[in-house]
């Protein structure tokens, strides 16, 4: 599977969103990822479907979508109605495995997200309802955080795991993805890099052909 790129837009100016989405189209990224926050699962309130919508109105570009928020079972179908990509974390309160499969039903992929604190052990017999398995690098909640090295081993246990169960499920690593820990996510097993503050930065167009380069 060739590496792709999934800029967050969480650090991004909103009233210039539309240029940079032509941007990042242009560069090559491949989805958009977008962090939705409650302010209950994470300190932090983000924005939720309308700003979705405004933006698949906009961009054909694939959204990757990241709830972090408690119980996300009450609003799946509103976000399913907007995404290419569903994400919920194994830690929100709703049933992992009925989710999963609701989003497949509802025609996204999938994607079961783990916080720094879960074992990707606890993960394994969801792995076939996955079609992505994303993992946290920081504490979910805020952009700009650095780095947490333990993610590596995760990733790799979880590339162990899909290649013994025979599966095809991208990788997913999100929280501090720069110039130096890009090249040790993808040696550790990521197949989808999600990066905001280093790629909404002045230097954003350089930022993204680095990251495609890998
Ligand atoms: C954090 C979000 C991330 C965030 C990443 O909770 O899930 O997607 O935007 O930002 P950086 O790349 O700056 O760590
Ligand atoms: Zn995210």
């Amino acid at each position: 599977m060739s590496i792709k790129i999934s800029p967050s837009v969480l650090t991004a100016d909103f009233l210039t969103l539309a240029d940079d989405i032509k941007k990042l189209e242009a560069a090559g990224c491949d989805m958009l990822h977008l962090d939705v926050m409650d302010g209950i699962f994470v300190p932090n309130i983000s924005f939720g479907v309308p700003v979705i919508k405004s933006i698949k109105a906009h961009s054909n570009i694939p959204l990757d979508v990241h709830l972090m928020i408690d119980r996300p079972h009450r609003y799946i179908k509103d976000f399913a109605a907007v995404s290419d990509w569903l994400g919920f974390h194994f830690e929100a309160g709703s049933d992992s495995a009925e989710l999963l499969k609701e989003i497949r039903n509802l025609g996204c992929k999938s994607c079961l997200t783990i916080k720094p604190c879960t074992a990707p052990e606890e993960i394994f017999d969801l792995l076939p309802l996955c079609d992505m398995v994303l993992v946290m690098s920081v504490e979910p909640g805020f952009g700009g955080q650095k780095f947490m090295p333990s993610a590596l081993d995760k990733l790799a246990v979880l590339k162990q795991e899909i290649d013994r169960q025979g599966l095809n499920v991208e990788l997913e690593i999100d929280g501090g993805i720069n110039a130096e820990t890009a090249p040790l996510a993808i040696e550790a097993g990521a197949t989808v890099l999600v990066a905001g503050s280093y790629v909404f930065s002045d230097k954003m167009e350089e930022n993204v052909a680095f990251l495609k380069s890998l």
